[in-house]
């Protein structure tokens, strides 16, 4: 006969023995392949990178993301932080030419690289083309998102001219033109609350149209 109480005590039996051997499963095979944790704190490692044509050689915890390298160690704090979880492209800044988030990089992977960031990329008194089409389209309302729009609206150009098709080019054949769908696909990655994505779209198109 079913006795609901003996079969509760196996069921919860079993609940806690394979949730244990779960538990075993995720022990690394070799635990003295983790970075070893010792008295004198977490583990630090030197890592030398170009950033914004500059020389620059740091000491870090080596789960500093290259996010928090910019900005706690270099003040370089046009990179913005929105999601930190590589969702909203705030943090958007180009490594040998190619866009990433920087909160997804750890800032040790990167000794040798070539850095730019929206400081590398122009100055008030000479703005690069597109942050001068941003401002003269008004491709902003509050601005944070706006380093990362533009340092990833640099590395679209670049993509185009390259010939790096997207997931919206119909024919891969043919040299990409860079329509409006282009764009919003190509700069999806980088989110805009205050929704300014016409007058977005607007700037790079004017920028890519001029040739620069
Ligand atoms: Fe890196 Fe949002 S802060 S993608």
């Amino acid at each position: 006969m079913h006795d609901p109480h003996t079969a509760d005590m196996k069921r919860r039996d079993f609940l806690v023995s394979s949730g244990a051997a779960v538990a075993a499963s995720m022990v690394p095979l070799n635990a003295s392949a983790q970075p070893a944790a010792t008295d004198a704190g977490p583990a630090q490692h030197q890592v030398s990178f170009t950033i914004n044509r500059r020389q620059e050689a740091l000491v870090l915890d080596t789960r500093t993301t290259l996010l928090d390298a910019l900005r706690e160690q270099l003040q370089l704090t046009g990179t913005k932080k929105g999601c930190d979880h590589g969702q909203c492209g705030a943090c958007t800044v180009l490594v040998n030419g190619r866009r990433i988030n920087s909160c997804l990089s750890l800032a040790v992977m990167h000794e040798g690289d070539s850095i730019t960031t929206i400081e590398g990329l122009g100055t008030p008194q000479s703005l690069h083309p597109l942050q001068a089409a941003f401002i003269k389209h008004d491709g902003y309302q509050c601005g944070y998102c706006t380093p990362g729009q533009i340092c990833s609206a640099v590395a679209v150009l670049a993509e185009v001219k390259a010939g790096v098709p997207s997931h919206v080019t119909a024919d891969l054949d043919a040299p990409v033109r860079l329509t409006a769908g282009e764009l919003r696909e190509r700069m999806s990655g980088n989110i805009c609350r205050c929704g300014a994505y016409s007058n977005i779209v607007d700037a790079i198109a004017e920028v890519a149209g001029s040739g620069a």
